[in-house]
């Protein structure tokens, strides 16, 4: 056999067991367990009744925030409300599972009411807000409409962004303060896309700059991380660190930890990066082998909150845990990493979909998931139903389902 033939061989060869070891990845047993997949297609069905019943009850341009069960009341936002895409986003989603086109024409109408906040420039969230909306309506039925509204918003995102502290400013304080939150990672994946669509490499390197900062500051030693961060605006250098949400400056808020290990595995996914992956796996590790952390998988609503065992669980970061560790799961090298990974993930899907969190038909105000906890040093959205909650819950459900989708 010839040199150049030998060599074509075994590229031809070792691609194939590349693609092999991936399809074998993506068919592993740990993703055959069939009572649970049974269990999401009811998950999907019963959402889909639950978010049309939801529907009937949402005001025209409101967007609903939780119901609080005891009372039987909503409440609901405006669109510039930091959650005002996961409803639509949902609904997406939802309907991709079950096709039920009522799903879809809702969507459509409440995309309506949020197009606006294109131009807001006033929050961190335009990621949440545009991209779990327009961002998912577009990946199913792309369109120069959403193609527009999210790169503009992505350009209303990097208005945000300061050189020399290195990051997109979260939160606007007064003068002389720069908060920026570790939920911010959550926001970059828009303008990873605006790059991919426009060519325009400013979006890739502003997202890339914001993770590479939040890693040098954000974490603790035990790979934990602070909540908020307030840099000095002019010579970059922090000042402080602390929590808004959190039990105590020093505490490791468990949504805060949820959002590191989704933003850090997607930052993996768009750049390939090793760093980025490296710390996912770390922000795991801290987290699943915390000794607050129950057997269920959901996690206290503060990993150190006061009151363990008898706090409250907060089922928005098992979601959102969830959804991150599927991802992870795929990019890992280490086969046991990622069965470990997926098999933590069955463990939260499981105990979402059983009776103490998934709510019973034409309950929880059409929530699908009870007992997320928003804010408790405020004192609001306590043990209620939240739309974060649900969409990374049903996000999880698509991606334990179908591996490496919905496609990002
Ligand atoms: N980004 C706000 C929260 O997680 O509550």
């Amino acid at each position: 056999m010839k040199r150049s033939t030998r060599f074509l061989v075994l590229m031809t060869c070792s691609l194939l067991i590349n693609t092999l070891s991936i399809i074998a990845q993506k068919n592993s047993p740990y993703l055959k367990d069939k009572e649970l997949l049974k269990t999401i297609e009811k998950n999907f069905a019963d959402a889909a009744a639950q978010y049309k019943l939801m529907a009937q009850h949402l005001p025209a341009e409101k967007f609903p925030k939780t119901f609080f069960p005891a009372t039987g009341e909503y409440e609901f936002s405006n669109s510039g409300w930091w959650c005002s895409g996961f409803y639509p986003g949902t609904l997406l989603y939802l309907y991709e599972q079950t096709k039920d086109r009522a799903l879809y024409t809702e969507a459509e109408r409440i995309l309506q009411v949020l197009e606006k906040e294109k131009n807001n420039t006033s929050t961190h969230d335009l990621g949440f807000m545009m991209f779990c909306s327009f961002g998912n309506a577009n990946r199913i039925a792309a369109k120069p409409a959403y193609k527009d509204i999210l790169l503009t918003s992505a350009k209303s995102l990097c208005t945000r962004f300061n050189p020399k502290t290195g990051c997109i400013k979260s939160w606007d304080s007064k003068a002389g303060d720069f908060l920026v939150i570790i939920d911010n990672m959550m926001n970059l994946e828009l303008l990873f896309w605006a790059t991919k669509v426009s060519g325009d490499s400013s979006f890739y390197k502003i997202a890339v700059t914001h993770a590479n900062t939040t890693i040098k500051n954000h974490f603790r030693d035990d790979n934990s991380s602070y909540h908020v961060l307030n840099y000095d605006p002019e010579r970059g250098a922090v000042k402080q660190k602390r929590t808004a949400q959190g039990a105590a400056d020093e505490s490791a808020w468990a949504r805060g930890q949820a959002w590191g290990l989704y933003g850090y595995t997607a930052t993996y996914r768009e750049t390939k990066d090793p760093v980025y992956l490296e710390q996912a796996i770390k922000i795991a590790d801290f987290m699943f082998t915390h000794p607050s952390l129950p057997a269920d998988g959901i996690p206290y609503w503060d990993f150190n909150a006061p009151g363990i065992p008898d706090a409250l669980r907060d089922a928005s970061a098992a979601a959102i845990t969830a959804s991150a560790l599927i991802e992870l799961s795929g990019y890992t090298q280490n086969k046991d990493d990622a069965h470990h990974y997926l098999k933590l993930s069955e463990t939260i899907l499981k105990t979402l979909s059983g009776p103490l969190y998934k709510a019973a038909p034409g309950k929880n105000g059409g929530f699908l998931i009870q007992h997320g906890v928003g804010h408790m040093p405020n004192k609001t959205e306590v043990d209620v139903p939240l739309t974060y909650a649900d969409y990374y819950f049903i996000e999880a459900m698509i991606r334990y389902k179908k591996p490496g989708t919905p496609a990002k």
